[in-house]
């Protein structure tokens, strides 16, 4: 039997704060095919991820097949807006959610993967993180600030982790983003700069599949994921509006699943996509290669 088989290799997911986000059904798809899963989490998240977990309320989520627990090897505190510790502000340094945390940095988080796992310690890296706190607005109405730090948080953070990781990678390493089509196509709602910072990402997967190939052996791709409700999803206010306008006007009319997603990010970063790189990957039902909208009930093109 062909099975995606990850067994001694080890993952880090960068954005897991709870089981709703495609970051978890990555994580959730890595662990049944046997690799060893460390997470990181943004400061502000942590406490609450680590009640979750210590108070069980996570348990069926994390039940995997064959009936054993997905266990963290270790949660990482990350705030992916940041290189290095001395970068942050004081005020975020100070904050109390960050304060007893230690370097929260990429920097950070590449110097304790070295420390309790040594060098060639790793396999995978996912980044599964965003932020845009102008999300709400008109890409027009975004102000400078805010669309800087959509794109700093959203697409510059996958640079500065190919660029801290890579060099810990074990050969066959493999480095995999989350997109949406937004970077490419018109998605009303989706501001603040986020589809700029997604096109942004995805440009960056083909120059950084180039360049950290040629540096590392490393392989560097995305997956373009259709709308799921996840909690920083709900943030953007019209995330069951595009659930229903999607499922509606796809190809496949199926409800789409973190794990559909979960489970290309599991392949994607296996042996058995050695050859994929730099590319963007739809995990959509389909609805990218739509070029008009599927209107009231009825037969249009030969579709029931
Ligand atoms: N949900 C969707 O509809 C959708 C569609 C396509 C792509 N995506 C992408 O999938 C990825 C995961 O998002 P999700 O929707 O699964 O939601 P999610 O809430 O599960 O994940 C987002 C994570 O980013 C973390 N985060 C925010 N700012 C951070 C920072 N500065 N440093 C570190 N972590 C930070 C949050 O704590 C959260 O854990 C994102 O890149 C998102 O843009 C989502």
């Amino acid at each position: 039997m062909l099975a995606i088989d990850l067994r001694g290799r080890r993952a880090l997911v960068a954005g897991v704060a709870d089981d709703a986000g495609f970051g978890f059904a990555i994580a959730k798809a890595l662990a049944e095919a046997g690799a060893s899963i460390c997470v990181g989490t943004w400061p502000p998240a942590l406490t609450i991820f680590q009640n979750l977990l210590e108070r069980g309320k996570m348990a069926e989520s994390l039940r995997l097949s064959d009936n054993r627990t997905m266990e963290f090897e270790r949660i990482y505190p990350l705030d992916a807006a940041y290189d290095t510790l001395a970068e942050a502000p004081a005020e975020v340094r100070e904050n109390k959610r960050y304060k007893e945390r230690g370097d929260f940095s990429l920097e950070g988080v590449a110097t304790r993967l070295r420390e309790d796992f040594g060098e060639g310690g790793l396999d995978i890296v996912i980044h599964s993180l965003a932020n845009g706190p102008e999300v709400r607005n008109a890409l027009l109405d975004t102000s400078r600030k805010g669309y800087l730090e959509a794109v700093s948080v959203s697409a510059y953070s996958n640079i500065g982790l190919v660029r801290h990781l890579a060099p810990l990678m074990r050969p066959g390493g493999s480095f995999l983003s989350l997109t949406y089509m937004a970077s490419e196509r018109v998605i009303p709602g989706y501001g603040g700069g986020m589809s700029s910072a997604k096109a942004a990402l995805e440009s960056d997967t083909r120059t950084l599949a180039f360049e950290a190939g040629r540096r590392f052996g490393v392989r560097v791709n995305s997956i373009s994921a259709g709308p799921l409700a996840s909690r920083a999803a709900s943030a953007i206010g019209l995330i069951q509006r595009m659930i229903e306008y999607t499922r509606a006007n796809s190809p496949l009319t199926r409800e789409l699943e973190a794990m559909d997603v979960g489970y290309l990010g599991a392949f994607l970063s296996s042996p058995l996509a050695a050859g994929i790189t730099g590319t963007v990957v739809y995990a959509d039902n389909g609805y990218h290669a739509m070029g008009m909208g599927v209107t009231g009930p009825g037969t249009i093109g030969g579709t029931a």
